[in-house]
């Protein structure tokens, strides 16, 4: 099968996108697949990208980009229906057909439903949630409507809509107040911890707003559920059309180095000071309440495919869901294929098993 892995892309998290696609390109077996490198510039130009893992390698004083010089291209599917132009002041090259894409990006545009639509409607098979799901799961604010409706405990937050803070700063103030500082202030559809802040007192309230309306003007603070452990599970939906499997748990830890698991920790920190522990030293019955709630979390968001559901555990036992992730980072420190490998998937097999249940 020929397989386009598409890249990059106008988020923030297009440096993660990249590093993502560099492994998944080296692991992906090409006496298989045919593998077409598709690369998303920043201003969203769609480009035949190189085949090479090491470029897009992410790490201290490296954050890899799409080369936007590269052919632009049109994609079409598997009996010739192009897709639109992505860029019409250039003469598109064609890839020709493809039988499947994946869409190995994060956050808006790509993980959030967008990139899924255009692939529904050039009727392109896709790996990965559909329109929908990916889009809830890219709101937090939506997403905890969603999960806190079916029931699951969801940490409590106030969101600022789009200029409630120049509107009424003291309304703001007073809502975040009620949840008792500290607290973390986010754009709402965002990822790998980007415009993140942990505010510890009302006077640096603003700041953090503000750098968080920079990456999109819906603004979510939640309480730091202080004390809590941070664990994560994968999910995989299964070949056969069982229920959808989950992995390993894992939980995160940290030491001082970090106030909290932030971009740095989680991508540029070469000494690794961020440890797993995998698996999480749960008890067996904690252990499977939470891979039952992330497999529940997993259909409650009507997820396809793959996702990371990440929580909060108490120390009174309670979990708390805190996000699903429809397209979990797979670069080589991401959780997601760790989580995989501890439970026997190893990362080829990952991706193999992904491109397969996309075709099916
Ligand atoms: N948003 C990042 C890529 C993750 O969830 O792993
Ligand atoms: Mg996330």
């Amino acid at each position: 099968p020929r397989v386009a892995v598409v890249f990059g892309g106008r988020s923030s998290e297009h440096a993660v996108s990249c590093a993502t696609a560099g492994s998944v390109l080296q692991a992906l077996d090409r006496e298989r697949y045919d593998v077409i490198p598709v690369g998303i510039s920043v201003d969203g130009r769609w480009v035949l990208e190189k085949d090479d893992p090491e470029r897009l390698a992410i790490g201290a004083g490296k954050l890899p980009e799409v080369d936007e010089k590269g052919t632009a291209v049109v994609l079409a599917n598997d009996r010739g229906g192009e897709l639109v132009s992505l860029d019409p002041a250039t003469v598109p090259g064609t890839l020709g057909e493809v039988d499947v894409v994946f869409p190995l990006l994060h956050g808006p545009f790509g993980e959030d439903g967008t990139l899924q639509g255009l692939l529904e409607m050039a009727d392109v098979r896709y790996v990965g949630a559909g329109v929908l799901a990916s889009a809830v799961a890219m709101d937090k604010h939506f997403a905890k409507l969603v999960f806190s409706g079916q029931g699951f405990p969801v940490v409590p937050y106030t969101l600022l809509k789009p200029g409630a803070w120049e509107a009424d700063r003291s309304a703001c103030e007073e809502a975040v107040a009620s949840l008792g500082y500290p607290v973390f202030v986010k754009p709402t559809r965002g990822g790998s911890s980007i415009g993140i802040t942990k505010v510890s007192r009302p006077q640096d309230l603003g700041e953090a707003v503000e750098k968080a309306a920079a990456h999109d003007p819906k603004v979510l603070v939640e309480a730091s559920v202080e004390g809590a452990r941070e664990i994560e599970c994968g999910v995989l939906e299964s070949l056969d059309g069982g229920p959808p499997r989950a992995s390993a748990v894992a939980e995160i830890r940290y030491g001082t180095e970090y106030e909290f698991y932030d971009f740095e920790a989680k991508y540029l920190d070469d000494e690794r000071h961020v440890d797993l522990a995998l698996p999480a030293p749960l008890d067996e019955k904690a252990t499977r309440q939470v891979q039952d709630v992330a497999v529940r979390a997993f259909e409650a968001l009507g997820a396809e495919g793959l996702a990371r559901v990440d929580f909060f555990l108490r120390n009174d036992g309670t979990l708390l869901l805190n996000e699903i992730n429809t397209m979990p980072g797979f670069t080589p420190y991401s959780m997601f294929p760790r989580m995989w490998a501890a439970s026997g998937v190893d990362y080829a097999a990952l991706c193999d098993h992904l491109i397969q249940l996309a075709l099916r």
